[in-house]
């Protein structure tokens, strides 16, 4: 800013002031009748739609698949696309820390007094990339395959078994592939050359604990349960 456009704009804020709007009843107005109207729509929304509650808190299933609210399917899709967890923590922590510490930090650095968005192309394009960043991983977040799916290529053969072990909970201790959490249970990345297929089958009748026996899904469901031990036999 040059000193005539300094000169100018204390002008011009002088004289509005001088003019001056006090803040009650003028903005105190304002505000209520935008909250009054916020409310208005929120209870027409919930009259119309609804709102729901979602089933009761059932500790004993093993097919849930957690979900975060909406607003954070961002950080949700974030956390699913890094995979090395060397990165894990700077994606998920240290790049929403650094934008918010810039944003608290935009008056001090951006002293820019133009008002309109064409003149501060900066300040505009950086705020449009952050929106459409947000929105890309909202949506991408919101339609990402359930934890409970395993993303890996089988022959088509062993599709049935990589089914049966993606709704079977074992990712919630196991990891296959880039799919599923790294413990309690080891990596079954490679299973297939560690144990033969008599004793992965074993393991799942007898498993050692905190793992859950599987022995029930052999008597209900035999084919399945070969079908999951096929599958595990050839990850190798
Ligand atoms: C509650 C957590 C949990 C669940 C769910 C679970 N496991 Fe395990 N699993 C473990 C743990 C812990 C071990 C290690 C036990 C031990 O110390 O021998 C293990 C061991 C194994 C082993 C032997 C690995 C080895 O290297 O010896 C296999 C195979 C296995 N699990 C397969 C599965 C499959 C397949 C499923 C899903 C159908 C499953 N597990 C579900 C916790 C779990």
């Amino acid at each position: 800013m040059n000193n005539r456009e300094k000169e100018q704009y204390l002008r011009e804020y002088h004289v509005l002031k001088s003019q001056g709007k006090p803040f009650f009843p003028y903005a105190v107005l304002k505000d209520s009748a935008m909250a009054c109207l916020v409310l208005v729509v929120i209870i027409a929304m919930a009259i119309i739609f609804g709102a729901e509650l979602g089933p009761k808190a059932d500790p004993s299933t093993t097919t849930y698949t957690p979900r975060p609210e909406w607003y954070f399917f961002f950080l949700f899709e974030l956390l699913r696309v890094v995979k090395p967890p060397a990165l894990v923590f700077m994606a998920t922590v240290g790049i929403p820390t650094i934008c918010m510490v810039l944003l608290i930090l935009l008056p001090f650095f951006d002293r820019n007094p133009e008002r309109n968005p064409l003149r501060r192309p900066i300040a505009t394009l950086a705020g449009i990339t952050v929106i459409a960043a947000m929105a890309y991983l909202t949506i991408e977040g919101a339609v990402a395959g359930s934890p409970t799916e395993i993303e890996m290529k089988v022959p088509h053969s062993l599709e049935p078994g990589k089914a049966v072990a993606a709704s079977s909970g074992c990712l919630g201790c196991h990891k296959i592939g880039d799919n599923g959490n790294s413990g309690p249970g080891p990596q079954l990345t490679k299973i297939g050359a560690r144990l033969p297929r008599q004793a992965i089958a074993r393991t799942l009748i007898n498993p050692t604990p905190p793992m859950p026996t599987y022995s029930k899904l052999r008597q209900q469901n035999p084919k399945e349960f070969n079908e999951l031990v096929d599958f595990l036999s050839s990850l190798k």
